[in-house]
This record gives structure tokens, C-alpha cells and sequence, in this order.
């Protein structure tokens, strides 16, 4: 049943660790935003490996329900990457792409890793605004690093952020 509007905008959401149980919805959730999609499989292999942790969004009150959102995140020899993040298109601009990348800010101090280290597509506003406003700086770029669906190249942007 289709939620009431009322129930829409007073949703609320917090975040918990990842679990394999739910690589389906992670793949479902990725295949709406990337050219290059990650299959059930993928997620699987990247949670079972033990450099690699992640947290989902969670509708509060709703324990069960469907991951809106989740960032996925490597740490070893103390520095670290996300290797991706992603938010339902329907909840985005509600502050869950930055309550998924605190959670990886803090796992990380609580480890005291050194730095994170991401790349974005040049064209990718609203990443770039996030990373931005979360003291992520460019460092450097990769040429026609991405290819999107109708073979047209984009540059990555390497940013950095301390943690020290
Ligand atoms: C990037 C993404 C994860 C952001 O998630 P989100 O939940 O919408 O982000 P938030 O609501 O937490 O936004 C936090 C801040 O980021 C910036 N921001 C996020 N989306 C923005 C947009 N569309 N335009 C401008 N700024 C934006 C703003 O500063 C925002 O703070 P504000 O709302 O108080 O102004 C989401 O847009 C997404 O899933 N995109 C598709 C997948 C993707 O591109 N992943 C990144 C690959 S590198």
C-alpha cells in the first residue's frame, strides 16, 4: 500500500552496520544509479572481506524494512575508500547521504585511520556538494575515467579527506 503523505514526510531514519542478508536490496539500490551496476554476488564478496564495512539507512520504527540508503568503505593499512554510496531517490535531500558517511567518519576515528580517499564523477553535483561540505578536498583526477550509458567519458575526481 502506497504510504499517505503525511507518513512520507514524517519518516525519520537512522543507520545500522550491513549484513549479507542485504546484498539483494544493496544491488537493487545501486542498479538505479550506476552505468556499471554490482551484482547480488559483488556485494557479497565485498562483505565478506574483512577490510571492508558499510551501514545502511533504515526508515526509523521499521527495523525490517528495505535499505533506503548505504555507503560501502575499505580500511587497511590506515587509510581508507568509499567504494560507494547511494541513497533512494524518493528520500534523498533528507540528510541520509551525510548520516551514512558520519557513520564511516566515526568507525574510522574510532580505528584512527589516517585518511579517506574517494573518487566522483566531475558531473556528479550532488556528490560533490556532499563530499564538499564534509571537508573533502580534490587531490587529484582521473582523464575519461567513467563511461556513462550512451558512451560519453567523464573525468574522476580524487578527494581526500584527513582524519587527524
Ligand atoms: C550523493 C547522494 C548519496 C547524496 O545523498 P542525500 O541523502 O540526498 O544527501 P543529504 O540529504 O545527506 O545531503 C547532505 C548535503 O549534501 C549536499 N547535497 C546533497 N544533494 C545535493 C543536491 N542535489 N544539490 C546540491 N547539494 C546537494 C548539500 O550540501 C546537502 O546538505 P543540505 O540538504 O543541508 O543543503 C545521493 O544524491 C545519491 O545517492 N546519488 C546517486 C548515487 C551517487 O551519485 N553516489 C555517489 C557516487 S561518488
Amino acid at each position: 500500500m502506497a504510504l499517505s503523505l503525511a507518513r512520507f514526510l514524517r519518516r525519520s531514519f537512522s543507520v545500522r552496520r550491513l549484513q549479507l542478508t542485504d546484498c539483494r536490496a544493496l544491488a537493487e539500490l545501486h542498479r538505479d544509479d550506476f552505468a556499471r551496476p554490482w551484482t547480488d554476488g559483488e556485494f557479497e564478496s565485498l562483505l565478506g572481506d574483512d577490510t571492508v564495512f558499510g551501514f545502511a539507512a533504515i526508515e526509523e520504527g521499521h527495523p525490517a524494512s528495505k535499505p533506503c540508503g548505504f555507503v560501502l568503505a575499505r580500511l587497511a593499512a590506515g587509510e581508507a575508500e568509499i567504494l560507494t554510496i547511494a541513497v533512494a531517490r524518493q528520500v534523498r535531500r533528507r540528510g541520509i547521504g551525510r548520516m551514512l558517511m558520519d557513520a564511516v567518519l566515526r568507525t574510522l576515528h574510532a580505528e584512527r585511520a589516517e585518511a579517506l580517499f574517494l573518487e566522483v564523477d566531475e558531473n556528479n553535483a550532488p556528490a560533490l556538494a556532499l563530499y564538499r561540505r564534509l571537508g573533502f578536498r580534490q587531490v587529484g583526477h582521473r582523464p575519461d575515467y567513467y563511461r556513462d550509458a550512451n558512451a560519453r567519458r567523464s573525468h574522476a575526481i580524487v578527494m581526500r579527506r584527513d582524519l587527524r
